[in-house]
């Protein structure tokens, strides 16, 4: 687990329409800046229905799927990949919990969002949905010139 911790990863980093109409991009990025992770690629991207239902297809089954579709769709996201020690599992943390109002303090949820429904902000909760979530939608990745995801314990 130690050695884990220590592998620099990829991961992906999407600010929703939410977090792009309120103002607050440079807001979130500064969190991950501020923290030691380097950002390795940055587009601001309005995402077709079919990309944003592949990107949430985990889900799909879910009441919830077709707001959220809606939500994700409904005006342009800042789409990021971040690099850094254990930064996936990092991101996560400092993105929040999913519900804002559970979000601790000191997270970006947790401090500047109140619904589930407009959360602000997607990360990657693992290394192989990152690596789908950018690879897979390769229309969204040509944003990150030069980026490859390395594989934990790759180098
Ligand atoms: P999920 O992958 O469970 O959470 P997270 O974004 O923290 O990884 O869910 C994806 C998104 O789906 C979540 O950010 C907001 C939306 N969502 C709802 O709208 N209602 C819900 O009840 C849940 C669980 C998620």
């Amino acid at each position: 687990l130690v050695a884990a911790l220590e592998e620099v990863e990829e991961t992906y980093i999407m600010i929703k329409p939410d977090g792009v109409q309120r103002g607050l991009v440079g807001e979130i990025i500064s969190r991950f800046e501020k923290k030691g992770f380097l950002l390795k690629g940055l587009k601001l991207f309005q995402c077709p229905k079919e990309l944003a239902e592949e990107h949430y297809k985990d889900l799909k089954e879910k009441s919830f799927f077709p707001k959220l579709i809606d939500y994700i769709t409904s005006g342009p996201v800042v789409c990021m990949a971040w690099e850094g020690v254990g930064v996936v599992a990092s991101a996560r943390k400092i993105i929040g919990a999913t519900n804002p109002l559970q979000a601790e303090p000191g997270t970006i949820r947790g401090d500047l969002a109140v619904q589930t429904g407009r959360n602000v902000v997607h990360g990657s909760d693992s290394y192989d949905n990152g690596k789908r979530e950018i690879v897979s939608g390769s229309k969204k990745v040509k944003c990150v010139h030069g980026f490859r995801l390395r594989h934990p314990g790759s180098g």
